[in-house]
């Protein structure tokens, strides 16, 4: 099966767009909902949890797993890849959605200069900057946290006055450093679930780049450049849900996520 994790429910839009592009695959869906949100949680602590979710997923027999979270990407992804999985499991796979995502960007940018909104600990970590300038040293990157964005999501809050004042206060911001900016990177797996309140504050001048499709288009070119792992990989179009919090609570408001009726079990990971 293949592995997706998120700290919570974000991940589902990825997941969503891997069975839309990849439906042929079994998946397995692990969100550590009842320790999200991971955006302001420290380094190690964000490590630890994602470690221990790829260590779940590896024994429940996924040889590849996504890490389909900006956060988990940005601050656990190179220290598992480098130090963990040659010990755990040499064989097995752990990709993140940062790459994918900052490979495409110069196709959206005519000024060179885009943003970047994500959790505090994407955009401490400088993750993007990191990547977008060793393919694109030209392009110019500015990033803003967006530390109430996720718990609103999270928390079902995504058509209220609330999320509407953050989402306009986090992009002001954001223009506020570089008013040239023409294309914005959701770089949350939570945020699309409010881009009709980022089209409604931003308009049209500025192009919004939610991950899911991208990060799906780029799965279906490694599992075709990577004959072994796709060999691995069962086919028998299935999906399982699992939860570190409660079940019932998760099966309902992933159904909002994914479009489609959730039934999920509650698992342990630590
Ligand atoms: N959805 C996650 C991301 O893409 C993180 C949200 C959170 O747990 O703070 O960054």
């Amino acid at each position: 099966m293949i592995g997706v994790f998120d700290s919570g429910f974000g991940g589902l839009t990825i997941l969503k767009s891997f069975l839309e592009k990849l439906p042929e695959y079994d998946y397995v869906f692990l969100g550590d909902n009842a320790r999200a949100p991971y955006g302001s949680r420290s380094f190690e602590t964000v490590y630890q949890y994602t470690l221990q979710a790829v260590k779940k997923l590896f024994s429940l027999g996924c040889p590849l797993v996504i890490l389909a979270c900006n956060t988990a990407s940005a601050k656990a992804l190179r220290t598992i890849q480098q130090n963990d999985l040659p010990k755990l499991c040499p064989e097995n796979r752990v990709l993140g959605i940062i790459r994918p995502t900052a490979e495409i960007i110069s196709n959206y940018t005519k000024t060179k200069k885009i943003g970047i909104l994500g959790t505090a600990g994407t955009v401490n970590s400088g993750s993007y900057i990191l990547e977008i300038h060793k393919l694109y040293p030209e392009i110019k990157v500015f990033q803003q946290a967006c530390p109430m964005l996720a718990p609103l999501v999270e928390n079902g809050e995504t058509d209220n006055p609330a999320a509407d004042y953050f989402v306009e206060k986090y992009s002001s911001m954001l223009l506020k450093q570089c008013p040239d900016i023409d294309a914005i990177i959701l770089g949350c797996t939570h945020y699309p679930l409010l881009i009709k309140t980022f089209k409604k504050i931003l308009g049209d001048r500025i192009t919004l780049i939610p991950q899911n499709e991208i990060v799906a288009e780029s799965l279906k070119d490694y599992l075709f450049r990577h004959k072994e792992m796709d060999e691995k990989l069962s086919k028998n179009a299935t999906v399982k849900f699992l939860t570190t919090d409660n079940n019932k609570i998760f099966d309902e408001r992933a159904a909002f996520f994914l479009g489609k009726t959730v039934k999920s079990e509650t698992t342990e990971i630590f």
